[in-house]
């Protein structure tokens, strides 16, 4: 955006909402017009960014960055980030980051198993440390598909949603 320097987007999807979103969105603007930044950053809310059970999340650009698990503790070193004042490392997700590298690792597995069966799929899941609710939210966010098998058994389709994301 050409009239700041940083354009922070945060999540308060229902997920992101549960976890503080809005607690933490509403100290970062307070907290932007306190110290009055607020000709500089500009502070939106916005839909789903697609990483739903790490949230609060948040998008600054131009950084291009997404920080995770943000509350609203955590603001005051936000801000402070985004005046170019220390790091917010350990709230980003990127492809190396340990949850990103969780999912990679599951859709990796989940791609080599044909045919992928809803039960195959569970195990895989679980083994990598994820529920039932985790396999929900994937299909609402169209991560995975359920479908019936050739035997008519639900099987699972990993999506080319995931299969780009995850490189799988
Ligand atoms: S609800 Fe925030 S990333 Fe999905």
């Amino acid at each position: 955006m050409y009239w700041t320097n940083r354009h922070v987007l945060v999540c308060t999807a229902s997920h992101c909402a549960q976890k503080g979103a809005n607690e933490m969105l509403g100290k970062l603007r307070l907290e932007i017009v306190r110290q009055g930044l607020d000709s500089q950053i500009l502070i939106n809310n916005c839909g789903t960014i697609d990483l739903c059970d790490i949230g609060p999340n948040l998008v600054v650009y131009p950084d291009n960055v997404i920080l995770s698990g943000v509350q609203a503790k955590d603001v005051k070193r936000l801000v402070a980030y985004l005046q170019g004042e220390g790091d917010m490392d350990e709230f980003v997700t990127s492809p190396t980051s340990t949850a990103e590298v969780r999912r990679h690792d599951l859709y990796q597995e989940a791609a080599g198993v044909a045919p992928l069966t809803e039960p195959a799929f569970t195990e895989i899941v679980e083994k990598h440390g994820f529920d039932a609710a985790w396999i929900d939210e994937q299909a609402r966010r169209g991560f995975i598909a359920r479908k019936p098998g050739e035997d008519g058994a639900p099987s699972i389709t990993i999506t080319t949603k995931a299969r780009t994301r995850y490189a799988v």
